[in-house]
């Protein structure tokens, strides 16, 4: 039986939004949405019976009119990767990798040489350590009562070279 991985970039309808949320609540049990002005970029499990969504992961484009960052760490003057979520079963095969790829493949159309930030859950900094992310400030204990988000981590893709 042949099965096909589909990375797909969408729209925030209604309708992705509700997927969204499922994804988001099923990997980590907290309902997830895909934030304002964000997009998302779907990853599905294509076999000739049935079409299953595995993973997904939303962003934001900075804001060019704005011509410094204030300070907020979320400051609208960086793109940004909102949430990340790849179903348990699929992880650890590449395919958060590649949503970050494509993620990063779509900020630099959109601009060379601000920096690129997450707010990381805890558990996850390892993995954007491996792409490049680094560490901003200490790690953070939340109030969030959901254990994949008590403690977060600011990162940072540092300024790329324009090419
Ligand atoms: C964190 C997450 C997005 C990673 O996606 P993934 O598809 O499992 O990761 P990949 O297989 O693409 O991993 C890429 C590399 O990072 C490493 N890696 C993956 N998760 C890691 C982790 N939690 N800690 C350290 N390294 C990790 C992999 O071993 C791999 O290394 P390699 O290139 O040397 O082989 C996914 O595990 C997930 O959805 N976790 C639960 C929800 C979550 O924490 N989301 C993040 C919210 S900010």
């Amino acid at each position: 039986m042949s099965t096909k991985i589909e990375i797909k970039r969408e729209e925030r309808t209604n309708s992705n939004r509700t997927k969204f949320r499922k994804l988001s609540r099923e990997v980590c049990g907290e309902v997830c949405d895909i934030p304002e002005n964000n997009y998302v970029i779907f990853v599905y499990e294509k076999r000739p019976s049935k079409v299953s969504l595995i993973g997904e992961i939303s962003y934001q484009f900075c804001d060019l009119n704005m011509d410094t960052p204030g300070s907020n760490f979320d400051s609208e003057y960086y793109s940004q990767i909102t949430f990340m979520f790849i179903k348990e079963d699929y992880q650890l095969q590449g395919i958060g990798k590649k949503l970050v790829e494509n993620v990063l493949n779509d900020f630099k159309s959109h601009d060379k040489i601000r920096p690129i930030r997450i707010q990381s859950a805890g558990r996850a900094v390892g993995f954007f350590e491996k792409l490049g992310f680094v560490k901003v400030g200490n790690i953070m204990e939340t109030v969030c009562g959901i254990s994949v988000f008590r403690f977060m981590q600011n990162m940072e893709l540092p300024i790329t070279v324009p090419t």
